[in-house]
């Protein structure tokens, strides 16, 4: 397994070592005011920045609207600041633990996951379905530049959030095409790393 392929969920929280020193930016943040944490630029890991920009370069030349990015590597702080936001009764009160990770046990730590949004003739929108053809055409393409839609509709038991069509996670080439062609959560493809029998085949 390469740092890459690395399990952040509400049972593995991130250590010293999976927090990014390579931070680039993959864009403005076009609400730097949106809390006292937020920053001016959205970041990611340099590897997955490089993917991340092919990608979205590639899918916006298909499109009349405009992927971007939305919200990339957040600090721990960052990540409670946004809990505690959502966590009020007028936002999603308790529901807000299916949207926002545990500050620690957020990916968007490592610098390896994107929520994208929208520009629709020049306005911005976050309100993604997952039915918009920009976003059928990310999840179809994604694995190639080595991204994985990683809370997918129909496994929230497993990855313990609610759909997000919006939150993609670079994995590597190798196993990002692996969990397309089965269909499965990063979970799932760690259940699978360590089972003998997939060793058996490598
Ligand atoms: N929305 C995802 C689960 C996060 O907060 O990391
Ligand atoms: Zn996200």
């Amino acid at each position: 397994m390469n740092n890459y392929e690395i399990l952040i969920n509400k049972n593995n929280f991130i250590t010293e070592d999976q927090i990014p020193k390579n931070l680039t930016s993959v864009g403005p943040n076009l609400f730097p005011t949106e809390g006292l944490l937020s920053s001016s630029v959205i970041e990611l890991e340099e590897i997955a920045a490089t993917n991340f920009k092919n990608m979205i370069n590639e899918a916006n030349k298909c499109f009349e609207s405009e992927i971007i990015p939305d919200s990339g590597y957040r600090s721990i702080a960052r990540q409670k600041e946004i809990l505690e936001f959502y966590l009020q009764p007028s936002q999603r009160g308790d529901n807000a633990y299916n949207l926002v990770a545990p500050p620690g046990a957020s990916e968007h730590h490592t610098g390896l996951a994107i929520d994208i949004a929208l520009l629709k003739n020049g306005k911005y929108t976050d309100d993604i379905t997952g039915e918009e053809p920009e976003l059928k055409w990310l999840f179809k393409n994604c694995y190639r530049f080595g991204f994985i839609l990683r809370y997918p509709k129909g496994k929230e038991d497993i990855t313990g959030y609610s759909y997000e069509p919006w939150h993609f996670r670079y994995v590597g080439l190798d196993a990002a095409k692996i969990i397309s062609e089965n269909n499965i959560t990063l979970e799932e493809y760690h259940e699978l790393l360590n089972s003998k029998n997939y060793k058996k085949t490598l």
